[in-house]
Formats: C-alpha cells, structure tokens, sequence
C-alpha cells in the first residue's frame, strides 16, 4: 500500500498573528493542490491562517490542547473551540510539551481522544532522549509513547511524527538508516489493522538538503519540520522532495 507522504510545519513560538497572515497566503497559494500539507502555528494564529488557507490544500493545526472540553483551566485551549475557529487537527506529545510543560503520555491519550472524538486530525510526536538512546532504551520508550497515546484511538488512523530529541532544534540528524529503523519499530507496534495506512513522519532537523534521503526509506512517509519551516523555500523544497 502506498501511503501518501504528509508533511507539517512547526512553527513552535515563531511569528505574530499579523506575520503569519502573509506568511500563510504564500504557502497557501503554492503548495501543490492534493498535496498533504499543514501548518502547526501558534493558538494566536489560527483565526488568520485557517482564513488564509481557505479553499487551498494547506490545513492547519494548533500545537497544544486540553483534553476537556470546557473548564477552570486558566490558560488553555478546547477542541471545540479549535473546531470553531475552522482549524483541521492538532500536534500532541511534542517533545518539548512533554519536557518543559509535563505532558504525560496518560494526558496525552485523553487529548487524543477528545481531539478524535472533535473530529481533529492528530499527529502524535514520539522519540526518545539522547541519554535514553545511549542507554539502549529508545524500543522501551518509544512502545510505551506509542501504546500507551494511541490507547484510545480504537480504528482510527492519526499520524505519528517520530522526532529524536537529540536531533530536533540541533544541527544533528538521525541517518536514514537509524531513522528507518525506528520508523519499521513504531510501525510494528501498530495493530495490524491500522499498520499499513497509518502514516509516520521524521522530525528533527529536517532540511532540503537531507530530506530527500530521509524521505525515501521505505517507512517514512512525510516530516515535521521546525525551523526550516519558518521561510517559504526551505519548507516548500521538502514539501516538493516529499511529492
Ligand atoms: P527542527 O524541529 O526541525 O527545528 O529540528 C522539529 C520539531 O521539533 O518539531
């Protein structure tokens, strides 16, 4: 089965409402048109990419949400009120939400849920620490990420961005090799139902100049890319080398 490739920027804390209005209607109007291509933006700017994006392939996706749908939680952000704004999905278990922010991978499956149960994509960041790989861990953590956050997506399909900690923001990349290999693993794990058809994109310093290579193992079907998502011709090169 061919997977079609699916790739996503990460804006993380980058751009302003009124950067990202122009920003946005660039991409927009020229990413490919059937091409799997999103945007994770800030939650301050949804309302302009999803208006922005209107009526082209990109979508977009916020970068957080709480698992409820309303409450006392001073400072977060529903799936409904993303379904609201128009927004298409949603990046959970980023490493950096669940280093710096306490993400749990139990949290994790209930935002999973209600984001699914909304009607949101998801793509489901997983990847191990430098020190894990070091101390042979990276199966061991990866199987609990992975089980444990898709507990609760009974038959439905979300994406999996496999990101090595030691490789996102830094200059280092996993080789195609070790990248593959963890790819093949987190695809094993998957039940037999869902493996073929659900889609594993590579993070971590994905740029241009390697995503071709990465792009061509045969379990890696797209990327999340963080800084070279920020200007237009990097993040539409690896959108072209992924075609
Ligand atoms: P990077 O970030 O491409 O800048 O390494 C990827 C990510 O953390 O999502």
């Amino acid at each position: 089965m061919s997977r079609r490739p699916f790739v996503a920027g990460n804006w993380k804390m980058h751009k302003t409402a009124s950067e990202a209005g122009p920003f946005v209607s660039e991409l927009a109007g020229r990413v490919p048109a059937g091409a799997d291509v999103a945007g994770c933006v800030p939650f301050t700017d949804l309302a302009t990419s999803v208006e922005a994006a209107a009526g082209t392939a990109l979508q977009v996706f916020a970068q957080n949400m709480h698992q409820l749908p309303q409450g006392a939680f001073t400072g977060e952000i529903s799936a409904p009120m993303l379904l609201d704004l128009g927004v298409d999905g949603v990046l959970l278990g980023h490493s950096e939400r669940r280093q710096y922010f306490g993400e749990t991978d139990a949290a994790l499956a209930e935002k999973l849920s209600a984001a699914l149960d909304a009607g949101l994509d998801v793509i489901l960041a997983v990847g191990e620490s430098e020190g894990e790989r070091e101390a042979g861990e990276t199966e061991s953590v990866l199987e609990r990420q992975v089980t444990v956050g898709l507990a609760a997506a009974g038959d439905q399909v979300v994406t999996i961005a496999y990101e090595p900690i030691w490789a996102t923001g830094t200059s280092r990349t996993a080789t195609p090799e070790m990248a593959q290999e963890a790819h093949a693993f987190i695809r094993s794990l998957l039940p037999a139902a869902l493996r073929e058809a659900t889609r594993i994109q590579y993070g971590g310093s994905m740029k241009p100049e390697n995503a071709g290579e990465l792009l061509a193992q045969p379990d890696i079907d797209g990327g999340l890319v963080g800084g070279a998502s920020l200007d237009a011709e990097p993040f539409l090169a690896i959108v072209a080398a992924a075609g």
